[in-house]
């Protein structure tokens, strides 16, 4: 008796002290994951951005419904009535004139007076020779050999029209137009870096195609600028990526191949070049149902075998990806063809995912504004190196029955304190920095945004 009486009280000291270790343990991870969480919050000291980061309110009133013409009708079926994105699409409506002001506002860095390095969000922006900038669905690469910021997007710059009486409006192919400046403000034409192709219809860049948000990057083991660009046909069918390389920022750019990542389909893209020199390719895919991220080879030329599938039923597409310290975030729009909508921000401690979707990152203006992203669709999150936490949004304000006069839509993007909008944070999931991007009418660079370059 006395025997089992001490094996029993043996038993319970082993398996009460089993659970004391496991608690101990349990305790120190979640004392870790906090830390970690800690990390993740990232202040900013905003001294020098304070003016950007105030709240400017937009008081337009949306004219009433007009008569619409019948082509619209067409277009959206007769059943529905026209809504006030409807409209806006319309060039010949009111409320389309009041986002798409004429060129007589436009940003003109040839006439040096008061409003000289103003930012206006969806005015006309003009070249340093004064003709108007062509670069959509582009992105920015700052080149440490010249010291200068190459921009980078579509020249659309050519008669809008529809392929077939259901298809999506569409501009030729003419090619993609490079822009080089030292202020982010008054931008060189360096003339087309990547031309379409006139005669060969078996082309990728035949003008019948489709040639789509180019993002460039510098590779620093091989010296080359490597750009990555969405590849289709007129119907959207094709879903491809194309890769092109040149030993100059300002090309000319040669055309390698084009391709399906991993065999799947891929629409809006970006890539991202990370501090270590690692590559990486996002892509909509699977019908634009969910996005891939996937890491380039060393050279930057293709995919390797790392591939996951991220924000998965999600319909997410023009991602732009940037980093704060250890945190990878993006911006990304719905689906909804040249359509505005709302933006959406996710963030990730390691770029191959799991992605969390933080909310919608637009502040300011009204709620019309917020809930289409300023009238807008995300293409790339520029860094300015000497304001930490501080970034330009870039955005297109596409115009679809005249590409070519579709605007750029530039602003503040700030990443700092506690997100306010977590959508999807289960139990347990870290706190994120907000991602802000705010509405300015017009905005200049603080005065300290290139110290870190200089
Ligand atoms: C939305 C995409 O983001 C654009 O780049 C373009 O492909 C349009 N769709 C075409 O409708």
């Amino acid at each position: 008796m006395i025997r089992l009486f001490g094996y029993r009280s043996s038993l319970s000291l082993i398996v009460w002290s089993l659970v004391g270790v496991a608690l101990i343990v349990c305790f120190f991870s979640i004392v870790h994951q906090s830390d970690t969480r800690q990390s993740r919050i990232y202040f900013r000291h905003p001294s020098a951005t304070r003016e950007l980061e105030e709240i400017e309110e937009e008081h337009f009133r949306l004219p009433p419904p007009h008569k619409a013409n019948p082509r619209a009708v067409k277009r959206r079926g007769p059943h529905r009535s026209p809504n006030v994105i409807d409209q806006y699409l319309e060039e010949s409506s009111e409320i389309h004139a009041l986002f798409f002001p004429d060129e007589r506002t436009a940003v003109n860095p040839t006439k040096v007076g008061n409003d000289s390095m103003y930012f206006y969000p969806g005015r006309v922006w003009l070249d340093t020779d004064g003709h108007i900038i062509q670069a959509h669905g582009g992105g920015i690469m700052y080149d440490h050999i010249t010291a200068k910021y190459y921009w980078y997007g579509e020249n659309k710059d050519g008669p809008t029209y529809q392929a077939h009486p259901k298809g999506t409006h569409r501009v030729d192919i003419i090619g993609i137009n490079c822009y080089s400046s030292k202020d982010l403000w008054s931008w060189t034409n360096e003339g087309i870096v990547l031309p379409g192709e006139p005669t060969n219809v078996t082309h990728d860049l035949h003008k019948s195609k489709v040639l789509e948000r180019p993002k460039v990057i510098y590779n620093d083991r091989t010296g080359q600028y490597v750009m990555w660009m969405h590849i289709d046909d007129a119907n959207y069918t094709k879903a491809s990526l194309g890769v092109a390389v040149s030993s100059s920022p300002t090309g000319p750019f040669s055309y390698l191949y084009s391709f399906r990542p991993h065999g799947f389909q891929s629409r809006d893209m970006t890539i991202f070049k990370d501090d270590d020199g690692a590559a990486y390719l996002f892509y909509s895919s699977r019908d634009n149902t969910e996005l891939h991220v996937s890491r380039l080879t060393k050279d930057y030329l293709n995919i390797t075998a790392a591939m996951r599938r991220i924000l998965i039923r999600r319909h997410r597409e023009a991602p732009a990806v940037f980093k704060l310290e250890r945190t990878y975030y993006m911006i990304t729009s719905g689906c909804s063809g040249w359509a505005p909508n709302k933006a959406l921000t996710h963030a990730a401690d390691s770029i191959m995912g799991p992605w969390k979707t933080l909310g919608n990152p637009c502040v300011g203006g009204n709620r019309f504004f917020r809930l289409t992203t300023f009238l807008s669709q995300s293409t790339f999150v520029l860094p300015l190196s000497g304001l930490p936490g501080t970034f330009i949004f870039m955005a297109d304000r596409w115009n679809p029955s005249n590409l070519r006069d579709s605007r750029y839509v530039w602003l503040p993007l700030f990443v700092g304190g506690l997100t306010d909008e977590p959508l999807n944070n289960s139990f347990g999931s870290p706190l994120w920095s907000r991602v802000s991007i705010y509405w300015h009418r017009k905005w200049r660079l603080p005065e300290d945004w290139k110290k870190g370059y200089v």
